[in-house]
């Protein structure tokens, strides 16, 4: 059988990772500031995130969600406390359209309303309702079309305003900051008045922190930098290192009755233990504020006095979400990066190189990054 080949891929294998480090079959070393696309968090094969999986799977690896399982009380409490929403419920799927999914069923069934509205260049996913909520109808098939899904421009205020006053809209979904449109912030005023709008026409307001949560951005949520409290809030990719892990945080004004939401997988004692794992690297590592000190080395450093170094032509992003938009001219820029100087990044189109690096990154590896692009910037 051959593979379904949708993926456009490297020439690479990477076979053996530590930290921020990756090697291919051939022994090739290679720097990732990529992560898989900001899954790695604490690192690859960090020894406290392998020893905890190794020794959960010599116990018990799966079961379902038909008997108690006390790993995941302690991923919620873990989690709660963390993130700041110690008073909310925990929701565990498999992935991050799952989360979002869920979020908007939920959402659907809390409001009694069909509709939801997204942003211009949103991503949410590629399921049924996630893909429906996705700005790109190349990846839309008949299936998924729908009327119930609007779209308005990103900090657009008064385009949302006009949607919401329908009270048509059982949630709004907003990412923390666009990741795949290419490192895009909603601004703090937007998101405020975007949360009084949601209050106003009882509206759920629904944050996809998939990419832009945990810890990346300097605070566990992008959101939180602009002081508002989401009734939902979808987490996959850093949650649990690579473990496939989603969860839905909803705010207690939300009714749980059984059989509502469900999944065979989710919560299970593997992606459990990941979860928690990953919880207890970020408190002993305090890798929330090495977030912010790093990102701001970098913006320091490739950004001095908000002044892109060449060859940039944007800096955009917070903390390690960050995305480097270079000049004409120099569209090869990423692929010299991985081919000849061996690190790894993200790209949104072209023009755009995305830094999603694990949250451990050292001020030496992303100084190294730096001369890097600035030496092939001024070949
Ligand atoms: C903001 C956002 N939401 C949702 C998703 C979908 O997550 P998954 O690929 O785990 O389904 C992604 C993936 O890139 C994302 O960036």
């Amino acid at each position: 059988m051959n593979l379904f080949e949708v993926y456009k891929l490297w020439d690479i294998e990477p076979v053996k990772g530590l930290g921020t480090t990756l090697w291919d079959k051939n022994g090739t070393e290679y720097t990732d500031l990529y992560g898989g696309h900001a899954v790695i968090s604490v690192g690859h094969c960090h020894p406290h995130y392998v020893s905890a999986l190794t020794e959960q799977l010599g116990k018990l690896g799966f079961y379902s969600n038909a008997v108690q399982n006390s790993l995941q009380k302690t991923l919620a409490g873990k989690l709660g406390k963390a993130s700041g929403y110690d008073d909310y419920s925990l929701f565990l799927c498999n992935s991050g359209a799952e989360a979002n999914e869920n979020a908007m069923k939920l959402a659907s069934f809390h409001t009694d309303r069909a509709k939801v509205l997204a942003f211009g260049k949103a991503f949410h996913g590629r399921t049924s309702g996630a893909v429906a909520a996705t700005d790109n109808p190349k990846i839309q098939s008949p299936f998924n079309a729908t009327d119930h899904v609007e779209f308005v421009p990103l900090n657009d205020i008064e385009a949302a305003e006009k949607a919401l006053n329908t009270r048509k809209f059982a949630a709004v979904i907003i990412e923390g900051i666009q990741g795949v449109a290419g490192i895009y912030e909603p601004s703090d005023d937007f998101l405020q008045e975007l949360r009084r709008l949601c209050d106003r026409t009882g509206t759920v307001l629904i944050l996809d922190e998939i990419q832009s949560g945990y810890g990346r951005t300097g605070l566990f949520f992008a959101h939180q930098h602009a002081g508002i409290r989401a009734d939902i809030i979808t987490t996959a990719k850093g949650m649990a290192n690579g473990f496939p892990v989603g969860g839905v945080l909803i705010s207690p004004s939300f009714k749980a009755e059984y059989g509502m939401l469900g999944t065979t997988f989710g919560g299970n004692h593997l992606a459990c233990t990941a979860a928690i794992a990953v919880l207890e690297i970020f408190e002993s590592e305090h890798l929330v504020e090495n977030a912010a000190r790093m990102g701001e080395y970098f913006r320091q450093s490739l950004c001095p006095d908000g002044i892109p170094v060449h060859p940039i032509k944007e800096y955009r992003g917070r903390g390690l979400m960050i995305g480097i938009e270079v000049k004409d001219g120099y569209e090869d820029l990423r692929n010299r990066l991985l081919f000849e100087k061996h690190f790894f990044t993200g790209a949104a189109g072209p023009k755009v190189i995305r830094l999603l690096p694990s949250l451990t990154i050292s001020e030496e590896t992303a100084s190294r990054f730096i001369s890097a692009l600035k030496a092939l910037g001024n070949e």
